[in-house]
């Protein structure tokens, strides 16, 4: 497995972003750092959970369009970035056989990415499997390039990042890019706020077990003692935005230590903290910023049900 990110690199980097967002008014953590390997054991419990429905909507349209993305891209080798457990990919590796050569999986969630690139080059053997672990915010020019490339980001990851910064990450991409590349990239998509929160704050607790593992992540990794049974989940949907917003609200008046920051952070009572934003697109939206990052859409595709959407994209 290639590692462009270290476990110092790693180390260094948690504690810039939590000196950041826990010294900012109002404090924010970036949702980055949900991702340790329980985290990416509860994200794939939420892809099952029947209120989230971007997993199986996306393989819905991954299971009609598969195809169309091979016929269209005769990709030799695929890079996905924030690959998770790459279980929706295997409906491109099957798709691209004909063609596909590398299969590249990008995580920063590095073993959790072992065990699940290792299952994929079990189930297909005549592809080669390259697991890199890096941050696909800092290492895009690193990553491997090869003719007919196509880069994959799927599950609606975009919408993680907010607007300026996805139109420069998507520039990032395209930059990297070549003819006869293409971009394949899944989102979600505007629709009842109602849903969006169910979605955000199932019944089982799921994601608010996922939310606050990154109060988990901290303590163990930067010395700190949240006391996690301390902070409750909320997610709002932002009209304004039309963003959904995950927050952990403080129960109480509390004082957190951060022994690596040599760091006290002061809580009150009912003070919430952003963990993510998940962004939900219109089309015309999605096409905008495409177009602004130097990418045309050659194929915009959605479920039946308008849920989530997968557009295919090539250099302008
Ligand atoms: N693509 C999968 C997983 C989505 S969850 C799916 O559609 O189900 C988001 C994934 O992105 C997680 O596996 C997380 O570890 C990874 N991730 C988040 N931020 C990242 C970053 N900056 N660099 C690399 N991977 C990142
Ligand atoms: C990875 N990402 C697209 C998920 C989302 O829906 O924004 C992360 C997530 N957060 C809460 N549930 C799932």
């Amino acid at each position: 497995m290639d590692r462009y990110l270290t476990p110092d690199d790693l180390a260094k980097s948690l504690r810039q972003d939590v000196h950041d967002g826990l010294t900012a008014t109002p404090k924010t953590l970036p949702p980055k750092w949900f991702y340790d390997e329980r985290g990416s054991e509860l994200f794939e419990r939420i892809t099952a959970l029947e209120e989230y429905y971007p997993t199986r909507r996306e393989r819905e349209i991954l299971t009609a369009r598969a195809p169309d993305v091979a016929r269209l891209t005769g990709a030799r080798t695929l890079l996905e970035l924030g690959a998770g457990s790459g279980e929706k990919t295997r409906l491109l590796l099957d798709a691209l056989a004909a063609t596909l050569e590398t299969y590249v999986p990008v995580d920063v969630s590095g073993d959790f990415l072992e065990g699940a690139a290792a299952a994929l080059a079990a189930d297909h053997p005549a592809i080669t499997v390259r697991p890199v672990v890096a941050d696909y915010e800092r290492h895009l020019a690193l990553l491997p390039g090869g003719e007919r490339r196509l880069v994959a980001f799927l599950g609606g990851t975009l919408g993680n990042m907010p607007p300026a910064e996805r139109v420069a990450f998507l520039g990032g991409i395209r930059a990297t890019m070549r003819d006869g590349d293409a971009l394949l990239v899944g989102a979600d998509l505007v629709k009842d706020p109602a849903r969006l929160v169910r979605a955000y704050d199932d019944a089982g607790g799921v994601t608010a077990e996922f939310d606050r593992n990154v109060l988990h992540v901290v303590n163990r990794e930067l010395d700190a003692d949240f006391d996690v049974d301390a902070f409750e989940h909320v997610a709002v949907w932002n009209a304004a935005e039309e963003w959904i917003e995950m927050r952990l609200r403080s129960t109480t008046d509390q004082r957190v230590r951060v022994g690596e920051l040599d760091l006290d952070v002061d809580f009150d009572a009912g003070e919430e903290m952003r963990t993510e934003i998940s962004a939900k697109f219109r089309p015309e939206r999605l096409r905008t910023e495409l177009a602004s990052a130097g990418l045309s859409v050659t194929e915009l595709w959605t479920d039946p049900a308008g849920d989530f959407s997968l557009t295919l994209a090539a250099p302008a």
